[in-house]
């Protein structure tokens, strides 16, 4: 079975069980500062799992893109991606554990679907603590369905229990299902969740049965609510009999192309890592640039994490004697074979090719300078009784030679060498100290903290984003948008250059609104009201959840996440200092708040 094959019969079969298939989201999560990127199916239908009512009823089903930078490191093993497909399936307060195990056993061993031998599957279930009873329901569910107790095993809360990201909310036991793939044990306790690669993880039923109060006791919820994941790459590979998710056929495709451009063959294990990595993180770089919500390399948030993935790409296809641009004709295997699922890759190709490779060139001319440099220190350091490399070293190789710090970390890992991490951090604080010295000029007093800069830049962002529509046309939408303490950066769609006394009316506009003190407020509404209302969203949300949308005034009106300024009167004097194009039919203006 193909993954294609895989996500449409994982689909078919739940919508057959009376489950309403929904649309996955952006990559990016909206409204929720506290994780970067979408991790699982369960993360945008967080409110409903809270007991928000949703609009497609009770069973939903549907594949979701996520991404997990914590496993980066594991990345190259059997089984860790850092871009992956989630397939899920949920009962809010609808069915429970008996409902969610029989049916995850009928389409994994049914001959119908994915019919794996029920002899080589394994499951885990909680086994119990002081604070929550062992899950012996379900794993009375998995002996009716014939599974012996020798492959049900109990596990401890750090295997078996999803817990909320806060200290506080819904939780519980999950059942994790293993497919055994017939390799020999290694050792007596090897067992599901062994990393040895006998044991392959499928698939998560969680069962959020508890709140977990803030004294600390769970209390069982009303209405109980069931949360699976899949995983669709490591599935695939159990379903082809592959040893490892790198032999599927959208990994197969891109090994043999960085094959040919490199002309290393895969099969050398000195070669295996190095193409792997490059596999998983150009993935992961085309969906974050071909996102919804797009977002460009930075040296912040989401686009810190594009950035290093790209970069360390990079650095391995140079090891691989890569010496010219690669990543682009990479991106087009990567959106062929998606495009069908994910329309955005194909909306947005242009612009993925075009920032990947403004971003290899720019790594491509340091990458190089900065090798030197480390290996020019290298004898000294591995001669000194402590072989580890100092902060300011760390931190020179990331200002100056664009070196993400981890990369410089993977670097000294492999000469054998640690890092001041510490030391690393504290360079930078300093730098970052300085820089923001430098914006607070720009401020009249009471205005100079950090994040009231950037705020008041997020403010200015939308009317700028209006005052464009209003001069342009309103074929101007946003493409992207990047903040720091000094600036804004904003991509619109745009034809062409803009001319001196356009630029000089949008200054004009948005400092008339910024003079008229404008209110700014919030009200929460589905997206359908806020479109209907007039409000800008382009990312691309499908269906009527709840949205932010802020009012400037009855100037703007944009859904967005906020954070903004309560007045526009203080943000001082608005001033676009550049203006030019960012990729075909996309432009790109610089702009800052100055002290008026
Ligand atoms: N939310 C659960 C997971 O990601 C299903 O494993």
């Amino acid at each position: 079975m193909t993954i294609e094959e895989l996500r449409t019969a994982y689909i078919k079969f739940f919508v057959s069980k009376n489950h309403r298939q929904i649309n996955g989201k952006s990559l990016i999560p909206e409204n929720d500062p506290t994780v970067l990127f979408t991790t699982a199916g369960m993360h945008p239908l967080v409110p409903y799992l809270l007991g928000e009512e949703h609009p497609s009823g009770t069973r939903l089903v549907d594949f979701q893109k996520c991404i997990r930078t914590g496993d980066i490191d594991e990345v190259g093993d059997a089984s860790h991606l850092t871009f992956f497909e989630m397939l899920g399936n949920w009962s809010l307060g609808d069915y429970f554990k008996k409902e969610a195990i029989t049916m995850s056993y009928e389409f994994l061993t049914s001959f119908e679907w994915l019919g794996f031998s029920p002899e080589s599957l394994s499951v885990t279930v909680f086994k119990g603590d002081g604070e929550v009873a062992a899950d012996t329901e379900s794993a009375d569910v998995w002996r009716s369905l014939g599974i012996p107790d020798e492959r049900i095993y109990f596990l401890p809360r750090k295997d078996n229990w999803w817990g909320p990201a806060g200290a506080t909310g819904p939780c519980g036991p999950d059942t994790e299902m293993f497919i055994d793939t017939g390799k020999e044990p290694c050792g007596d306790t090897c067992r599901p969740g062994c990393s040895c690669g006998k044991y392959f993880e499928i698939w998560n039923d969680v069962f959020m049965e508890y709140e977990k109060k803030e004294d600390g006791t769970y209390v069982p919820l009303e209405r109980k609510c069931v949360d699976t994941g899949m995983g669709i790459e490591r599935t695939a590979a159990m379903l082809q009999g592959k040893d490892s998710v790198y032999e599927t056929e959208y990994f197969t495709e891109l090994i043999s192309e960085i094959e040919t451009i490199s002309g290393k063959s895969y099969s050398s294990s000195g070669n295996r890592t190095s193409i792997r990595i490059i596999t998983d993180h150009i993935r992961t770089a085309v969906f974050i640039l071909g996102d919804e919500r797009g977002v460009l390399p930075s040296n912040l948030g989401q686009g810190y994490i594009l950035r290093r993935l790209i970069r360390r790409a990079i650095r391995h296809g140079r090891k691989l004697d890569i010496e010219g641009s690669f990543l682009p004709v990479l991106a087009g295997v990567v959106i062929e074979q998606y495009k069908n699922v994910y329309p955005e890759l194909e909306d947005n190709r242009a612009f993925i090719l075009k920032e990947l490779a403004a971003e290899e060139e720019r790594f491509s001319l340091t990458l190089k300078k900065g090798e030197k440099e480390f290996e020019k220190m290298l004898p000294n350091l591995l001669k000194s009784k402590n072989p580890v490399i100092p902060g300011r070293t760390a931190f020179k190789l990331y200002d100056t030679y664009g070196f993400p710090v981890e990369l410089t970390e993977e670097l000294a890992r492999e000469n054998g060498l640690g890092i001041d991490r510490e030391g690393f951090e504290k360079a930078f604080a300093k730098h970052q100290e300085l820089s923001k010295k430098g914006a607070d000029k720009l401020f009249k007093g009471g205005l100079a903290d950090h994040s009231e800069m950037t705020t008041a830049l997020h403010t200015a962002t939308h009317l700028l984003h209006k005052a464009l529509r209003t001069v342009l046309g309103d074929h101007v939408q946003q493409k992207g948008s990047n903040i720091t303490v000094e600036r804004l950066r904003f991509d619109f769609t745009h034809p062409e250059k803009m001319t001196p006394e356009q630029i000089q009316e949008v200054e004009d506009i948005v400092n008339a609104q910024i003079e008229a003190d404008l209110p700014v407020t919030m009200e929460v509404m589905s997206l359908d009201e806020a479109k209907a209302r007039g409000a800008l969203a382009f990312f691309g949300d499908k269906y009527g959840e709840q949205v932010k949308v802020y009012s400037i005034g009855d100037f703007s009106k944009e859904v967005c996440g906020g954070p903004h300024v309560e007045r526009t009167g203080k943000m001082g004097h608005f001033r676009i200092k550049k203006e030019q194009s960012s990729s075909a039919g996309v432009r790109r203006i610089r702009a800052v708040l100055e002290n008026s």
